[in-house]
């Protein structure tokens, strides 16, 4: 389907390495495809090129036509000494696929960096994975161990309110969907999960945030990346993998996710009838 709307852009960024960026990009990517959609998919952390890994492993699969795998057009931005040449070619890109799919996702660098920052003034949506600690929460506020109060935003938030002004400056709308997910959640540790629920609940309302369900920490979000699939593409018969009740339930998670991003939504509005994604249809 050729589509005459803008692409919409999902940027996913955190300014900390280790937080589930590439991973959460890769399930958003394939869970867009899986929708039917067109999707672009720009790697700029390009350094460590987790999701162009990850991307490289899915095309190099020889039963792809078999399995019925779709592939985003993906482009890789590495950082050169030429700092204008490499801003141009992130925008170049950016401006091309907007016009050519339904969806851009951006896979960015866990520092502060001025491809990460570039890549950031592009976002529609922009999702932030969240170690589910304390200590991932600095990035987003000081918090005061005394009193478990947020004292201010730290970097990252300030980061984020620059991106929007860079936008209003392009002459774009500034509203930026601004949504943190929590990840590797674990089923224990029940106190860290009450506080993190309070200081993220009062941090949303401070910064501007929306909070997600995110994905619990499951062996199966890292185990297919050699194999470069996800969850979502077991509806086909791969071999080697049987379907078990945690990978139902991981699945169901996904989704949720999923929704909560507005993948589904935005299927429906650029006329998708959205199937129900791997193996639920
Ligand atoms: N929900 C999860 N469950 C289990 N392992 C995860 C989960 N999310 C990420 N990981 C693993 O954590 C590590 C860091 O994830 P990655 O997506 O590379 O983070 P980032 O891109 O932010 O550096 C990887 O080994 C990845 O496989
Ligand atoms: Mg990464």
């Amino acid at each position: 389907m050729t589509t005459t709307k803008r692409a919409h852009v999902i940027v996913v960024g955190n300014e900390k390495g280790g937080t589930g960026k590439s991973t959460v990009s890769m399930h958003l990517i394939v869970g867009l495809l899986s929708l039917g959609l067109k999707v672009g998919s720009i790697d700029i952390d390009a350094r460590q090129a987790t999701l162009t890994r990850y991307l490289q492993n899915r095309t190099a699969r020889k039963d792809i036509e078999r399995l019925g795998l779709a592939l985003p057009e993906h482009v890789a931005v590495p950082p050169t000494a030429d700092r204008a040449g490499d801003e141009a070619q992130l925008s170049e890109t950016v401006a091309r696929m907007l016009g050519e799919h339904d969806a851009i996702v951006i896979d960015t660098p866990g520092s502060d960096h001025y491809l990460s920052r570039l890549g950031h003034s592009f976002a529609d949506t922009l999702v932030t994975p969240l170690n589910d600690s304390l200590i991932d929460l600095d990035v987003l506020a000081l918090v005061d161990p005394q009193t478990m109060r947020i004292v201010r935003p730290s970097h990252y938030a300030e980061m984020v309110w620059e991106t929007k002004k860079a936008r209003a400056l392009r002459g774009e709308k500034a509203v930026v969907d601004w949504i943190v997910m929590r990840n590797r959640l674990h089923a224990l540790d029940a106190r860290n999960k009450r506080d993190m629920e309070k200081l993220l609940a009062e941090l949303a309302r401070r910064i501007g945030f929306r909070l997600v369900p995110g994905l619990g920490e499951r062996v199966i979000y890292r185990s297919m990346f050699l194999e470069g699939l996800t969850l979502l593409d077991l509806r086909h018969k791969v071999p080697g993998f049987e379907l078990n009740m945690s990978h139902v339930t991981a699945r169901q998670e996904l989704r949720s996710m999923m929704e909560a991003v507005g993948l589904m939504g935005l299927a429906r509005d650029r006329g998708f009838v959205a199937p129900l994604p791997a193996g639920e249809g």
